[in-house]
């Protein structure tokens, strides 16, 4: 595929290459997160990924149903506000990514249980990059295309 270049395209590519992976992965990593938690392993994970899925829930959410549609039909005055606000949503979300990371790299499994935590590893791995990578096409490419509502 051509690198999209409109605000629908962006959103199109936006909408199956992250938002739809998002929601198909973090389920069953933290159903991994939880099994590795019933076997002993700490600190905690699952419950912060729990968080995390509802939070990115709300955010694409919103995304799509507000913030999409008003691009689609070229922005208008409210749109600055709703940028900013996915914003700072953004910049939670990193900071999530940050605390889950720090889990991850204390987790102390016990012996026989190191498949799944190469599994939980690669998976955490995948599910961080994505998100930077979904969250820096939003923030650098989608919502500057709108930056010109601002100074109206
Ligand atoms: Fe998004
Ligand atoms: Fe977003």
């Amino acid at each position: 595929m051509n690198a999209p270049t409109t605000a629908a395209e962006l959103i199109d590519h936006i909408l199956t290459r992250f938002h739809e992976t998002h929601r198909c992965e973090l389920p069953s990593i933290a159903q991994l997160a939880r099994g590795l938690e019933a076997r002993g392993a700490r600190p905690a994970l699952a419950d912060h990924l729990d968080l995390m899925a509802d939070a990115l829930e709300m955010h694409m959410f919103k995304e799509e149903m507000r913030l999409f549609p008003m691009m689609e039909q070229g922005g208008n005055t409210l749109i600055t506000q709703l940028i900013d606000d996915m914003q700072a949503e953004h910049l939670a979300h990193a900071e999530v990514v940050a605390e889950l990371t720090r889990r991850m790299a204390a987790l102390v499994a016990p012996a026989g249980t190191e498949p799944q935590v190469a599994a939980l590893r690669a998976a955490l791995d995948k599910l961080f990059d994505d998100l930077a990578q979904h969250m820096k096409l939003e923030d650098e490419q989608l919502f500057p295309m709108f930056a010109g509502w601002s100074a109206r």
